[in-house]
């Protein structure tokens, strides 16, 4: 017996802070709706299956696999992807730290290590420089397959002190976090 396709509901997201509502299967990824029904193709698909992560997205502050996660039950809640992360020219303070390092690689891994990366410093709550080791840790779900992560861990601990610096964090104040 052949089951009938799942009948499209409506689905309604906060999307880079603007709300989307759009029609959604029971059985559709969130990597499928943000790629193929709003043509936000900035979040990568690359594995599909929950090694690579290329489609980590922020859902309500917390890093997420847009591949593993179901749309319907993101109903409601705040989805934050690389589109969302420049303030019109002006880029994220992890962004800008990726250009100045050189540590913008390809297309398909960039994205999901700039949304892990995005998180880490903003939620660090260290008042020293972090460790290289702790930033790995919290990039250890998004994979390269092909170069050195040196420049990632670089730029991410710049930008980790100076998102810390702007929101007022103790310690924050100089480069090298003493
Ligand atoms: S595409 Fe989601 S983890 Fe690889
Ligand atoms: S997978 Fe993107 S540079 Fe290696």
């Amino acid at each position: 017996m052949t089951l009938p396709d799942p009948a499209p509901a409506l689905l309604r997201l906060l999307v880079n802070g603007e709300t989307r509502v759009l029609p959604c299967a029971p059985n559709e990824t969130l990597l499928e709706v943000l790629r193929y029904r709003l043509a936000l193709t900035g979040t990568k698909q690359g594995c599909d299956k929950g090694d690579c992560g290329a489609c980590t997205v922020l859902i309500d502050g917390q890093p997420a696999l847009a591949c593993l996660t179901l749309a319907t039950l993101c109903e409601g809640k705040n989805i934050w992807t690389v589109e969302g992360l420049a303030d019109g020219p002006e880029l994220h303070p992890v962004q800008a730290a990726f250009v100045r390092h050189g540590a913008a690689q390809c297309g398909f891994c960039t994205p999901g290590m700039l949304m892990s990366s995005v998180h880490f410093a903003e939620s660090y709550t260290g008042s020293e420089a972090p460790e290289h080791g702790e930033i790995a840790h919290a990039l250890s779900g998004n994979l390269c397959r092909c170069t050195g992560y040196t420049k990632i861990l670089d730029a991410v601990a710049e930008a980790t002190l100076e998102v810390a610096a702007r929101r007022g964090a103790p310690g924050a104040g100089e480069e090298g976090g003493s």
